[in-house]
């Protein structure tokens, strides 16, 4: 279902293969660091999970992936199975890949066309087999891996993570957007924000016709929990992704 942009490289038919019994692609996307797209990409992901649906979570922070952190998965040493592609090992009942399967806690220092080389491999490498949900998490800003997968997943979702800062707000304006300009949809979401939804967040969503699917709390007792999957679920932020998560279905059931 998903299609790709073909040029010459024979990756890039392959790709559309790999992808195409993948229903939904949610690329988590800011172009602000630091909101929270990692924590949120993961618990969505296992929400979805928890939900029945198929789910697979993509790490596409190329040169600082952090997913597997969060998901307590130790990487380096053993490398997922290999049958003619790479089979995503599951995590919590997601199916979970990641570059740091391969480059371990090293870092991965990459140019503009590396990081696109690198992102190209991983999707044609990956069998993701039928999924319901793709969920990709993405390094912060609007260029390399943010642009690609808006590239690669035509016919993707993006949900933009933000928080109620003045800041973050006029960053997340500029991606909003690219986003309404380029794939002419795609969700909201405000992280460590108050009880109550922020009107400055869901006018911007209102503004470039994204879906505000909500506000998750700032929540104190998230950064011990991480790495633990059983006290990651018991947190209030969780709660409040599942109730993002909800909303997501929802919107994509019709
Ligand atoms: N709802 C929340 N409640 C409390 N702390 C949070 C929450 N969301 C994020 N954080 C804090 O923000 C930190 C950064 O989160 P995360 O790594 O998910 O952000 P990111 O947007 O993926 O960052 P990067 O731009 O570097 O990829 C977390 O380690 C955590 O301390
Ligand atoms: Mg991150």
């Amino acid at each position: 279902m998903m299609g790709v942009w073909f040029e010459d490289d024979p990756r890039l038919a392959v790709i559309g293969k790999r992808l195409s019994k993948v229903r939904h692609v949610i690329p988590v996307m800011s172009s602000k660091g630091g909101v929270g797209k990692t924590l949120i990409s993961c618990m969505l992901a296992l929400a979805l999970s928890d939900s029945g649906f198929k789910v697979g979570l993509l790490d596409l922070d190329v040169t600082n992936p952090t997913a597997h952190v969060v998901l307590g998965v130790s990487v380096g040493s053993t490398l997922p199975e290999e049958e003619k592609g790479v089979v995503p090992p599951e995590v919590g009942g997601v199916k979970f890949m990641s570059v740091a399967y391969y480059s371990g806690e090293n870092p991965l220092p990459l140019r503009g066309w590396e990081v696109e080389n690198v992102v190209r491999e991983v999707l044609a490498v990956t069998i993701w087999g039928e999924l319901d949900y793709l969920i990709v998490d993405t390094p912060p800003g609007i260029r390399d891996e943010a642009l690609d997968v808006i590239k690669y997943f035509r016919g993707c979702r993006p949900a933009i993570v933000t928080t109620p800062s003045p800041l973050t707000l006029v960053s997340v304006r500029r991606l909003a957007r690219v986003v309404s300009e380029s794939v002419g949809c795609g969700y909201l979401i405000e992280n460590m924000g108050g009880s109550k939804p922020s009107e400055r967040v869901s006018s911007i969503a209102r503004e470039f016709g994204l879906k505000y699917l909500g506000t998750v709390r700032f929540d104190g007792s998230v950064d011990s929990a991480v790495g633990d999957l059983g006290r990651l679920k018991a947190t209030g932020m969780y709660a409040d992704v599942r109730g993002v998560a909800e909303r997501l279905a929802e919107d994509l059931s019709g």
